[in-house]
């Protein structure tokens, strides 16, 4: 079901810092059994990310106030999407996919190539993926955990 969403814009600091931190919080307690002890690490990819955010050098975060997208160029000179992330109370009602559509709008301008790594049994984040023309193209396991490497090429 696809609700009217309102605009998609820059994100704010707060909407930074409380999306990237919720997302990889649950992201890692869901997948690692030994988030306890790998909390420091998790915790300075979170302020990487929210750093390379907030400075907008090489990752761009917008906000429909509902949800937001984190998206840049990787090192290997390719569009790549970092994060995605809906507020809880938004879910299901055509946030994700609005960002998402933003996102590849801006980063088709500007590269052939677009991807993302996602959990495979995420299902809600692989399915939206799917739906925007994401392909699956190789397969990893980190830690016992099956990791897709999606992409997209732009024609
Ligand atoms: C994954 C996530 C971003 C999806 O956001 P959302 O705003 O709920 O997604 P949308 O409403 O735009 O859904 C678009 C499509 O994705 C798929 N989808 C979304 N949630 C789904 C779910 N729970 N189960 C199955 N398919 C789902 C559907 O195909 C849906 O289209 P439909 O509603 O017309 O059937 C959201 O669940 C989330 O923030 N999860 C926690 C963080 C996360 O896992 N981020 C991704 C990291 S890789």
């Amino acid at each position: 079901m696809n609700y009217e969403q309102p605009k998609v814009r820059k994100a704010t600091d707060k909407e930074i810092e409380e999306c990237i931190t919720d997302l990889h919080m649950y992201e890692h307690k869901v997948i690692f059994k030994d988030y306890k002890e790998r909390r420091v690490e998790i915790v300075k990819y979170i302020r990487t990310l929210i750093d390379a955010c907030k400075s907008g050098k090489y990752v761009t975060a917008l906000s429909n106030g509902r949800g937001l997208i984190a998206f840049g160029e990787n090192p290997k000179g390719q569009g790549h999407i970092y994060a995605l992330y809906t507020y809880p109370a938004f879910r299901r009602q055509g946030v994700g996919r609005q960002l998402i559509q933003a996102a590849i709008s801006k980063l088709k301008s500007k590269f052939k190539i677009l991807n993302l790594n996602a959990v495979k049994n995420n299902k809600a984040a692989v399915a939206l993926y799917t739906s925007v023309g994401f392909k699956s193209v190789k397969e990893a396991k980190y830690k016992n955990i099956s990791i897709v490497h999606m992409e997209r090429v732009e024609k």
